[in-house]
């Protein structure tokens, strides 16, 4: 017996890393998915594997965030589970950062967030209940140098969190994750590019190493089950213990600009 039988979910951002893991572990745990992604090929590409659907959404965009959603539900004949993950980065410091860029990036992770939980909301009521859960960041809770737009956003999406908890309960849990440095497309330039920073990181990490998607994804069913029936408002840190050490862009700042503020 899986852990989300029966239940149906969608999930943003789906076509990769994170939002790919969850996708395919809510799969194996009995969930019908919806992948929901700005790349369609790539959601495509999930939903294939998972016997899932595909939508190539913008999570900027609130209509057509509902509009899936809807049609999502309406296919697998429910919403249990909405996963808001769909996020991207961008580093440079407050007054040099380009406006669209502090617009694109809050846009994206805070917005998109807002756009899924109003998506979410109705059909869940209506459907008697279900679990939402939203992707902060450690960056969330311990920002660095250069990452003003992103902190800020997942910041803000755990205070989000907490104010759906309040207003929805007990009908719907919501709750957030907290990753930590995850070994994804979103941080592979900086494995690449920083080699010396990423072994520092897998160097103070108390788990001692990078976390992988699934370490998330599995974060992510628990949240979305039965289990967690009583866990609500929450941001589950999901780092290795990596936040108690430090954020994981600390120095890349330095390290780009060569110099220190
Ligand atoms: N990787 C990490 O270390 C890390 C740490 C903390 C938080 N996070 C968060 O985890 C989430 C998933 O990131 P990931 O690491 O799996 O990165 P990723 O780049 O592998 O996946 C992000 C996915 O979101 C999609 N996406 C981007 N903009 C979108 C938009 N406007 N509408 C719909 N889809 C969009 C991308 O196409 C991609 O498939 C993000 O919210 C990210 O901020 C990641």
């Amino acid at each position: 017996m899986g852990l989300l039988d029966g239940k149906l979910a969608v999930v943003t951002g789906g076509g990769s890393g994170i939002g790919r893991a969850t996708a395919r572990r809510m799969t194996e745990e009995g969930a019908r998915v919806a992948v929901l992604d700005l790349d369609g090929d790539s959601a495509q590409v999930v939903a294939d594997e998972i016997d899932g659907l595909a939508y190539e959404v913008d999570v900027r965009d609130a209509e057509a965030v509902k509009s899936a959603v809807g049609d999502a539900a309406a296919k697998l004949g429910g919403l249990h589970a909405m996963f808001n993950n769909a996020g991207i980065s961008t580093i440079g410091r407050i007054h040099e950062l380009k406006l669209d860029d502090w617009h694109r990036v809050v846009d994206v992770n805070l917005h998109g967030v807002f756009h899924g939980i109003r998506a979410a909301v109705p059909i869940m009521l209506a459907g008697g209940g279900g679990s939402i859960v939203s992707t902060s960041s450690i960056s969330g809770t311990n920002p660095a140098a250069g990452e003003s737009a992103y902190s800020a956003a997942k910041y803000a999406v755990i205070a989000l969190t907490k104010n759906a908890a309040i207003e929805y309960g007990p009908t719907i849990r919501v709750n957030a994750v907290a990753p930590g440095y995850i070994h994804t497309a979103m941080t592979n330039p900086i494995v690449e590019h920083f080699g010396a920073h990423s072994d520092h990181i897998v160097g103070i990490t108390p788990a001692g190493r990078i976390g992988e998607p699934e370490d998330v994804a599995d974060v992510v069913v628990f949240l979305s089950s039965d289990l967690a029936r009583f866990v609500t408002g929450q941001t589950l840190i999901v780092d290795g213990g990596l936040a108690l050490r430090g954020s994981v862009v600390d120095g890349v700042l330095d390290t780009l600009t060569g110099e220190r503020a």
